[in-house]
């Protein structure tokens, strides 16, 4: 009897070796452990053993079944899992993955660099950190000069050798001019685009941290017609339309004559809004001929050149180009905002 049980266990082993699926394995297990199945049969003839026989060989028979069923299922729970693997349907559409946005600041900037490479300008850059010298001497701003006053600026708590504060977060991108001509020399064109600091008191329209773009062209016979003209084509560049221009006298101290480029304010058309202070005209662009202190200071021979520079408001661009009327939105980092451009 043990024998015969021991045959059948070998047999049933053989054959769940090589099962294929789930429908073969059934068709094993009714072969071998249902009712009428061949391991019952043995069982069924166990009654007509001898008292101590029956006891051994039922306990080993009901032993050997459990193995055998425990194997059985096991094999069964592994075709189940193989049979899981679910249909995907590859025409679905994916899932979207959201990419990161440009800030409309640098949207700006990107679009103008290319106006100006396209008009063989350098595009450069300079230190956030700046010397005093670069930001105010160099460019007939000297010391304890009222026009410093013009720009609340973030002096660093450090002394240099003279015992002087020589150290500022740059108050404007006009120091790179200086910079540009010492390095270059004439002829020369570049733009230099930047972050610029300010101590000013935060409202809808002043921001400490911001962003201008310099101009600056040297060559001979660079006249004011020069200027316009380069001035006119930055701003069709920008609006991609005509937009109304008018240029007024204004000062600073590094370009002689200076002028100021007003536009149309963009967000009430001329009328009169918050925006423009009720005047129907937005300052735009800063402007004006190289003063020759500043060309000197570069090391460029002002016999033989002339240039014109500009300082380009970017962050004040950007605000009337996509009607933003809150200058905290750039540096707020809000998403709700940021991802509309
Ligand atoms: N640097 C000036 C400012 O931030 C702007 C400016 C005015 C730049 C006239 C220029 C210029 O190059 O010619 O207020």
């Amino acid at each position: 009897m043990q024998e015969r049980l021991d045959k059948l266990k070998n047999e049933i082993k053989e054959a769940l070796k090589v099962v294929k699926n789930s429908d073969s394995l059934k068709d094993l297990e009714l072969k071998y452990l249902s009712r009428k199945g061949e391991f019952n049969q043995i069982l069924k003839s166990i009654a007509s053993l001898a008292e101590e026989e029956k006891k051994k060989i039922g306990s080993l028979a009901n032993e050997v079944k459990k193995d055998l069923m425990d194997e059985f299922s096991k094999i069964k729970n592994s075709f189940d899992n193989e049979e899981k693997i679910v249909f995907v349907d590859v025409t679905m559409p994916g899932t979207k993955f959201s990419k990161g946005h440009l800030n409309p600041i640098t949207l700006i900037q990107n679009d103008l660099e290319n106006l100006f490479t396209s008009m063989g300008f350098m595009v450069l850059d300079g230190p956030e950190l700046e010397s005093d010298y670069y930001c105010f001497e160099a460019l007939n701003i000297p010391k304890n000069h009222p026009a410093r006053d013009m720009q609340d600026t973030f002096y660093i708590d450090k002394k240099n050798t003279k015992g002087e504060f020589d150290l500022v977060m740059r108050p404007h991108t006009s120091p790179v001019q200086v910079r540009a001509m010492q390095k270059y020399g004439a002829p020369l064109r570049c733009v230099a685009p930047g972050r610029v600091f300010r101590s000013e008191a935060l409202d809808a329209c002043h921001e400490h941290t911001f962003y201008q773009m310099e101009g600056l062209m040297i060559d001979e016979n660079i006249s004011m017609a020069n200027l316009i003209s380069v001035m006119k084509e930055l701003i069709n560049g920008i609006f991609k339309r005509e937009v109304k221009t008018r240029i007024r006298p204004g000062y600073f101290p590094f370009v002689e004559p200076g002028i100021e480029l007003d536009i149309e304010c963009t967000i009430c058309g001329g009328v009169g809004c918050a925006s423009c202070k009720h005047s129907g005209w937005l300052e735009l662009l800063p402007a004006g001929m190289v003063h020759p202190r500043v060309l000197e200071h570069g090391g460029i021979d002002t016999d033989k050149y002339s240039g014109f520079a500009f300082g380009l408001g970017l962050t004040r661009l950007a605000m009337m180009k996509y009607g933003i009327s809150d200058i905290r939105h750039f540096n707020g980092a809000d998403l709700r905002f940021l991802s509309q451009f």
